[in-house]
């Protein structure tokens, strides 16, 4: 066999060119189909030549057909339907009767894109096929039943198409030498014949049936399968494991991955002696239920089992399985694995036990292992459980290890010395644990090592250049967020070629990493927080071209810089730098410019038409020494999700312009001296989230269309401004809002009773939408959300908790009347402040009936009468202020 074609090559080669003076033909596939039939000496072309098509080469008929695309090409298209009917009767026609295609025994046709068509109908008159491959093709509809007359296949993959078969696999019991069936992502729900059909191939060695819909099996029959070797029934409906798998003792491969398993792992895969390959991730398998108390013990970080023998445990049945080389437990509900069963596991090659709740001793399962895969084990996965206690001495030992991943546990303690035996070690991940000391030096021996991550961690001291002596082949080298100083011999040149350097929080100043400039590939480098105090040198603007992400912010970097000609991200935030704006020269998504010493106009930066900043999705220059006015150039900015331009001196009033961004989400004004009316345009704004325009002279009213547009708002903050009228009950209609701030204006009337629609702040439960946008800020490392939000008498910078914050303060204005018992129902809030009002009446008792209440401050009004008895019950009360009233009554005790 020579390499795989796709039609593509194929159709380079001249098919489509040949047929086309056949007959006119639109469709490329159709082309090819006939040019199929041509090759079978239909049209007397000779297509021995063509790139896939071998033929025998005494007769000259074609014999195998590779047309399975490797590189998909644009013009390879699928026809439009009609062709769908054209094409099969055409070649049906010229096959018809004729002898020519009975020689053809090999048809892939795989990774080409049938664009949705059936399975011709044709295929299945090809009698003398042994093996058909139509696998990631975009066939769609149902199976033809007639491919159940080519009884001589082997090799059957249809898999991972769009088919369905809506009776009976019947069909399949025609193909009896059959050895390789692959009807995956084949929704078979209702054929539920499947296992005594497939039963009855006698020769079947394999059956792929991932994602095929199937349910438990309604009727266990007794089945047999003599040659199965390999099952694979993953991504399924099945809530338990089939028992009829345990008496198939030829299974050598066994996938039941994604499927909603529950229990315990049943006993019977004891006596699979034979078994090598087995997944049961993504079930629901939990530990033993006599072991069902445990799952309480949410704080247990230790415990040890090592030497009981838990009968009915997972471990007693895995523990016979010595021939086993893969074993995928992860994604379950296990927490007790009882070590001591992995010792007879003496072929293990690999392990993977991450994503489970597992409370063991690292050193237990480390030790267990080495009993007897010592030197076989090459792939170790513990990651994301509750493993604590120290790395074992031992770990060295495992001279196979080439992967080996622990983070996401409670591991404290060192990294080994002895890890720096591990010669074939390409994969170390200890990331998220409690590792303090030091980094062994023995880690420069680790010559394979390719990726490397030690984040968040305690690591501790000085790393040298021996640390990296011969990692060589590092690529990635995570490490941010330990207190580790690196202070290289400036003559230093690394081994390695880095794409990733992460080295936040490092000792790595005063002066600039200078063993950086030998990094030519990198394309991710976060030396933030760092304590860098020089001018940037001129070789790193020659590395930042091709830089993705960078990070230089928090640390003293002074002077003045031109231009950016990094990518993606650039964070430069909390330096010292001088002089305009930079101007990014290619298209940026995140910049961060804020907390410098920038200086000059904005509108030079912002209105420059060269520059490119379509892309922006959000820029962040807030706290710098620009002045003037904010420009009036945003019509082009219609990427923009997040703007800060707060803490300026920039005067004037807000451009109407502003009005055009139609994507932002968070726009901050905030400590500017900005006056005048907010303009209408703002209206347009409607997925604005967080809108801070306090600490201006703004003033005007509180427009109606605040609430009648913008309902996506969770953050209104008009704080310290001139507002003057009052709160429009139209605000009550923004259901997601979670914090309004109106302190210190002029605004006066009734505190709205409609106050009670605002559903975020009447339910106990978190807004989901503002979690999510701040989740995917910071999943790209970056913490935007300048939403300086006043709790508890404190400012606090709100960003992936602002989920969790829901106030009202509408303290030091001229509000008057009383306080509407309405407000009694925003069961959600957490801070209420309605000091230095004017504001009279009783307090209503209702209020005592909110009970996560934190901070609760009604001073200098004129309420009178009883203090609400109901008060002792919000126990989560920590600010509380009555004061410069005339109450009369007992201050509550509860907290
Ligand atoms: C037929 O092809 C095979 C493999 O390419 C080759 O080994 C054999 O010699 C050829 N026979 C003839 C008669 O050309
Ligand atoms: C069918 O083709 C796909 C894609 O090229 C390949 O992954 C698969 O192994 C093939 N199936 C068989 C039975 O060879
Ligand atoms: C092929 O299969 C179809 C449908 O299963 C059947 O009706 C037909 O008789 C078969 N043809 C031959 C030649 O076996
Ligand atoms: C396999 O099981 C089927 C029924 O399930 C039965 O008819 C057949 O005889 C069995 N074959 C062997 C070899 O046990
Ligand atoms: C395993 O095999 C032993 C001995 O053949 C037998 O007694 C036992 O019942 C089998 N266990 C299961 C679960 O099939
Ligand atoms: C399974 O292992 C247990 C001990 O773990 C042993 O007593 C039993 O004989 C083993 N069974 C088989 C079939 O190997
Ligand atoms: C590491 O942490 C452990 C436990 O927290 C502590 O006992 C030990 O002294 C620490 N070692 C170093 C070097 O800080
Ligand atoms: C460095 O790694 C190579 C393999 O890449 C190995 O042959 C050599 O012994 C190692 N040297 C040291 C000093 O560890
Ligand atoms: C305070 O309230 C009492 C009755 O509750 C009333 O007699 C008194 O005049 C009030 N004082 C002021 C200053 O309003």
């Amino acid at each position: 066999m020579g390499q795989a074609n796709g039609i593509g090559q194929a159709m380079e080669m001249g098919v489509a060119e040949k047929v086309s003076k056949v007959v006119a033909v639109e469709s490329p596939l159709l082309a090819f189909a006939m040019g199929i039939a041509m090759c079978f000496g239909i049209e007397s072309e000779d297509c021995c030549e063509w790139l896939g098509v071998f033929c025998n080469n005494l007769t000259g008929h074609v014999k195998e057909l590779h047309l399975g695309l490797l590189s998909s090409r644009p013009d390879v298209h699928a026809p439009h339907a009609e062709w769908d009917v054209e094409w099969d009767v055409y070649i049906r026609s010229k096959l018809g009767g004729k002898s020519q295609q009975k020689h053809l025994s090999f048809l892939e046709l795989s990774n080409n894109d049938f664009g949705g068509l059936a399975i011709p109908e044709f295929i299945g008159s090809m009698k003398s096929l042994i093996y058909l491959n139509l696998s990631w093709a975009n066939f769609q509809g149902a199976i033809p039943h007639n491919l159940g007359n080519l009884s001589k296949l082997h090799y059957l993959d249809l898999g991972h198409n769009s088919l369905f078969e809506d009776k009976t696999l019947q069909w399949v019991s025609g193909l009896s030498s059959l050895q390789y069936l692959d009807l995956s992502h084949a929704d078979l729900g209702k054929a539920t014949d499947w296992l005594q059909i497939t039963n009855k191939l006698p020769l079947l060695a394999e059956l792929h049936l991932s994602g095929c819909y199937l349910y438990n099996d309604p009727s266990p029959i007794s089945v047999n399968y003599t040659s199965l070797a390999v099952l694979d029934l993953s991504a399924n409906k099945l809530s338990l494991v089939p028992t009829w798998i345990f008496s198939l003792r030829s299974l050598v491969s066994i996938d039941l991955t994604l499927n909603g398993v529950e229990g315990v792992i049943p006993n019977g895969f004891q006596n699979m002696s034979s078994l090598k390959f087995l997944d049961l991730s993504w079930n629901s398998f939990s530990s033993s239920s006599t072991l069902n108390w445990l799952s309480n013990l949410n704080q247990l970080q230790f415990l040890g089992l090592r030497s009981v023998g838990l009968q009915g445990n997972f471990s007693s049945a895995i523990g016979n399985l010595s021939s086993l080389t893969h074993l995928d437990l992860s994604g379950n509900l296990l927490e007790i694995i009882v070590p001591k069963y992995l010792e007879s596991l003496c072929n293990l090659r690999e392990l993977d036990l991450s994503n489970n709740g597992i409370v063991h001793e690292v050193s237990e399962i480390i030790e267990s292992l080495s009993r007897c895969s010592l030197d076989r084990l090459e792939s170790l996965n513990m990651g994301f459980n509750k493993l604590s206690g120290h790395l074992p001495d031992k770990l060295g030992q495992f001279k196979n290890l080439a992967y080996l991943s622990l983070s996401g546990n409670f591991i404290s303690g060192p990294i080994p010395f002895s890890i720096g035996k591990l010669s074939s070690l390409k994969f170390l991940d200890v990331l998220n644990n409690r590792l303090n000391a030091t980094l062994p030096q023995s880690l420069g021996q680790l010559g394979n090592l390719e990726h490397l991550d030690v984040c968040n961690n305690m690591l501790e001291g000085h790393i040298s250049e021996m640390h990296f002596s011969n990692l060589t082949r590092l690529r990635f080298f995570r490490a941010s967020n330990n207190m580790l100083t690196f202070k290289p011999n400036p003559s230093w040149i690394p081994p390695f070629h880095c794409e990733s350097i992460e080295l936040r929080n490092w000792h790595l100043g005063p002066q600039f990493p200078q063993w950086l400039q030998f990094q030519k590939n990198l394309s991710r480098l976060d030396i933030s927080h760092a304590e860098i105090s020089v001018v940037i040198p001129t070789w790193f603007w020659n590395i930042s071209t091709q830089l993705e992400y960078l990070n230089l912010s928090h640390n003293q970097l002074i002077g003045e810089i031109s231009y950016l000609p990094m990518k993606r991200t650039v964070d430069l935030s909390s330096n010292l730098f001088i002089g305009p704006l930079p101007l990014p020269i290619s298209y940026l998504r995140f910049l961060f410019l804020s907390k410098n010493l920038f200086s000059g106009s904005l509108s030079n930066f912002l209105c420059n038409s060269s520059t490119k900043l379509e892309a922006l999705t959000i820029l962040d220059i807030e706290s710098n020494l620009l002045s003037g006015e904010i420009p009036n150039c945003w019509e082009n900015w219609q990427m923009l999700q997040v703007l800060n331009l707060g803490n300026y001196n920039l005067t004037g009033k807000i451009p109407r312009s502003l009005g055009s961004m139609r994507s932002i989400r968070s726009l901050n004004l905030r400590n500017d001296n900005l006056f005048g009316e907010v303009p209408s345009t703002l209206q347009h704004l409607v997925e604005v989230i967080i809108l801070d325009l306090s600490e201006n002279q703004l003033t005007g009213s509180i427009s109606a269309w605040i609430g009648d547009k913008l309902l996506n708002l969770v953050v209104l903050n008009l704080r310290s401004n001139n507002f003057q009228a009052y709160i429009p009950d139209q605000i009550c209609a923004i259901n997601s809002l979670q914090v309004l701030d109106l302190v210190y204006n002029n605004i006066s009337g009734v505190i709205p009773k409609c106050f009670s629609n605002l559903s975020a702040m009447a339910t106990k439960t978190l807004y989901q939408y503002v979690g999510n946008f701040a989740w995917e800020l910071d999943r790209i490392n970056l913490i935007p959300l300048a939403a300086l939000l006043v709790m508890k008498g404190r400012e606090d910078a709100y960003s992936n908790t602002l989920g969790l914050v829901t106030i009202i303060d509408l303290s030091v204005n001229s509000l008057t009347g009383e306080i509407p018992k309405e407000l009694g129902s925003l069961m959600g809030l957490r801070s209420l402040n309605l000091s230095g009002n004017f504001l009279t009446g009783k307090i209503p008792e209702n209020i005592g009936s909110m009970e996560v209440l934190e901070s609760l401050d009604l001073s200098m009004n004129r309420f009178h009468g009883e203090i609400p008895s109901s008060f002792s019950n919000l126990n989560f009360l920590n600010h509380f202020n009555l004061s410069y009233n005339n109450l009369t009554g007992q201050i509550p005790l509860s907290t």
